[in-house]
């Protein structure tokens, strides 16, 4: 693996392994046991959004690892100023040994792979975000042992959470249904690949129907980062598409929660199914740090 992209470039042993890779972090980080995996690397972090989780977790994990985080804002950057992407990746490639980049389009995440020549990782893009969705598996495993066999059910806006989560959810081996609105479904290209996993992947309206049988219910925002002028729309849009009391019935007894967080209570989920499922939650926010510990590790050392 050369880059960390979009899961729809990774195979389902790529991804065991790297959530093999995390649980072990996981593990000696938890009992004292250092491992400078990264020691003398730098990575850079270009953040054109805002973040807490994956600012905090990439810098510090860097860290542990013995690695130095660079972050760089793109006020600062020439970038901000119109220097070409293609220049920007071909100038870090020569200082970094990684890149990690928070940004609008998925192409300008592929444009510094393709012009860099260091890996790069995307923290989140329009269209994916894959390390969430790796922290996710992670705990999914967790919970329920596994993520063969199990179903996972996602509601809300067919936007970056459900485009990866598809993905990685059937490339883990489980089921996976979206319930969205008919004008919000996910991505055509992770539709066309879903396609192929037969009964295993079905597009719904009805949250109830997609959370039948469910072992883990999954939301986010209804209004990504970038879309908050359509607030108001898309409340219209997304009554009805919450994981609350009701929805929690369809779902099969134990299942789980999970949030990539920030969350809107009263929006995508109500407060008491949130706090019912708050450790969960926040396991899957803390698996963060390990899974991408994993990811730069597998990506960066030499
Ligand atoms: N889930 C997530 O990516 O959080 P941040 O936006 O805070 O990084
Ligand atoms: N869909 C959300 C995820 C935030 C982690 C967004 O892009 O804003």
């Amino acid at each position: 693996m050369k880059h960390f992209l979009k899961l729809l470039d990774c195979t389902p042993e790529e991804i065991f392994e790297l959530l093999d890779l995390a649980d072990k972090l996981k593990y000696e980080k938890k009992h004292g046991i250092a491992h400078p995996i990264l020691a003398g690397k730098s990575l850079g972090m270009i953040f054109q959004k805002s973040s807490t989780r994956t600012r905090v977790s990439f810098e510090t994990g860097m860290y542990q690892l013995g690695g130095q985080p660079l972050f760089l804002s793109p006020r600062d950057l020439q970038i901000g100023r119109g220097e070409p992407l293609c220049d920007t990746a071909r100038v870090l490639s020569r200082y970094l040994d990684g890149l990690m980049i928070r940004t609008f389009a998925q192409q300008e995440v592929e444009d510094f792979a393709k012009f860099g020549s260091i890996p790069v990782i995307n923290a989140l893009t329009d269209f994916a975000h894959p390390c969430q969705v790796m922290a996710d598996l992670q705990t999914i495993r967790e919970y329920h042992k596994t993520t063969e066999g199990k179903k996972l059910c996602f509601i809300g806006d067919g936007n970056n959470m459900a485009n990866s989560l598809i993905v990685g959810g059937l490339k883990a081996g489980m089921s996976v249904s979206v319930a969205t609105p008919k004008d919000y479904a996910p991505d055509k290209t992770v539709m066309e690949f879903a396609a192929a996993y037969g009964d295993k992947f079905q597009w719904v309206q009805d949250p109830m129907e997609g959370a039948a049988g469910a072992d883990v219910l999954y939301t986010d925002v209804w209004a990504s980062m970038g879309q908050e002028s359509e607030q108001a729309i898309r409340e219209k849009a997304f009554a009805g598409f919450q994981i609350n009391a009701k929805v929690m019935e369809a779902a099969n007894p134990g299942a789980m929660v999970l949030h990539c967080l920030p969350a809107h209570r009263g929006e995508e989920i109500t407060a008491d199914v949130f706090e019912a499922h708050a450790n969960e939650i926040f396991d899957e926010a803390e698996n963060r740090l390990h899974a991408q510990k994993a990811i730069m590790a597998t990506l960066m050392k030499d």
